[in-house]
């Protein structure tokens, strides 16, 4: 064999060697369980810088360059506010409203998205986050329970976001205590529920409830387990 065709086996030789080995040690390293998967773990260097850009690039390729459809129709607001208010605001927050308990241990956090930052995003951008989710994250994909016509309202609540009235804001506090209450609502640690989730929003909601169990076996105890609030078993006739 000639000498240059032995060079170029060894060199082929060495690159399939090292590509193996490129595969290999990061799999290897994984394989030890040495990178912790604990979402208590602060984020490293690739979730800080990598994931984001990732994300940034996955958005620019793939949303919609449309401009929001609902842009001007009065209503889209408003169904806006009550698709937030069921499936956001637990983890975003809004202006002076903060997120439940659970957002506290998301990892990465979930941002407020009143901010400059993430209203920089296009309408289309919007749209296809919420839409798609981002994956390895608490963002989830709402575009397998909403229709594309809802997820515009909530593009253009999304907007509205900034500009939040006291009496939205109170709307979602109130959506906060009714979880905080359904949450806990298996233990029977009533007196918790007494002193509520941040300022007043439980005192209202002890109103709405008070009001609802008026008629009802368990009415005093508005805050009891579910089992209270079916009442006492009444045998079948
Ligand atoms: C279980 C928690 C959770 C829920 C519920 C949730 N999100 Fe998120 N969301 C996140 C997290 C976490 C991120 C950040 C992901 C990341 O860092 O890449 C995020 C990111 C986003 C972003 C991108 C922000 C940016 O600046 O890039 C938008 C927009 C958004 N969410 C909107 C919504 C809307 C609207 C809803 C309700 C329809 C919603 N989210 C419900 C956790 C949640």
């Amino acid at each position: 064999m000639k000498e240059s065709t032995k060079n170029f086996l060894r060199f082929g030789a060495g690159l399939l060697i090292g590509a193996l080995l490129m595969a290999l040690v990061p799999l290897a390293i994984l394989a030890t369980g040495a990178i912790d998967m604990s979402a208590a773990c602060p984020p490293t260097f690739m979730e800080r810088g990598m994931a984001p850009w990732a994300l940034d690039c996955s958005m620019g390729r793939h949303a919609p360059r449309a401009t929001n459809p609902d842009d001007n129709d009065p209503n889209a607001a408003s169904a806006g506010l009550e698709h937030y208010r069921a499936n956001c605001v637990m983890c975003h927050g809004a202006p002076d409203v903060n997120p439940a308990e659970l957002a506290e241990g998301l990892n990465p956090p979930a941002p407020k998205l009143e901010t400059d930052d993430a209203q920089s995003l296009t309408d289309g951008q919007m749209f296809w986050v919420v839409k798609n989710g981002i994956r390895m994250t608490g963002m989830p994909a709402f575009g397998k329970t909403h229709e594309d016509r809802e997820i515009w309202q909530i593009v253009t609540f999304l907007r509205h976001l900034p500009k939040l009235t006291d009496d939205e804001k109170h709307t979602l506090e109130l959506a906060l205590a009714e979880d905080h209450h359904h949450e806990e609502s298996h233990g029977a640690e009533a007196a918790h529920h007494q002193e509520g989730v941040k300022g007043e929003p439980s005192s209202h909601y002890a109103a709405a409830q008070g009001e609802e169990h008026r008629h009802e076996p368990g009415a005093e105890a508005p805050y009891g387990n579910r089992e209270d609030e079916r009442g006492p078993a009444t045998p079948a006739p």
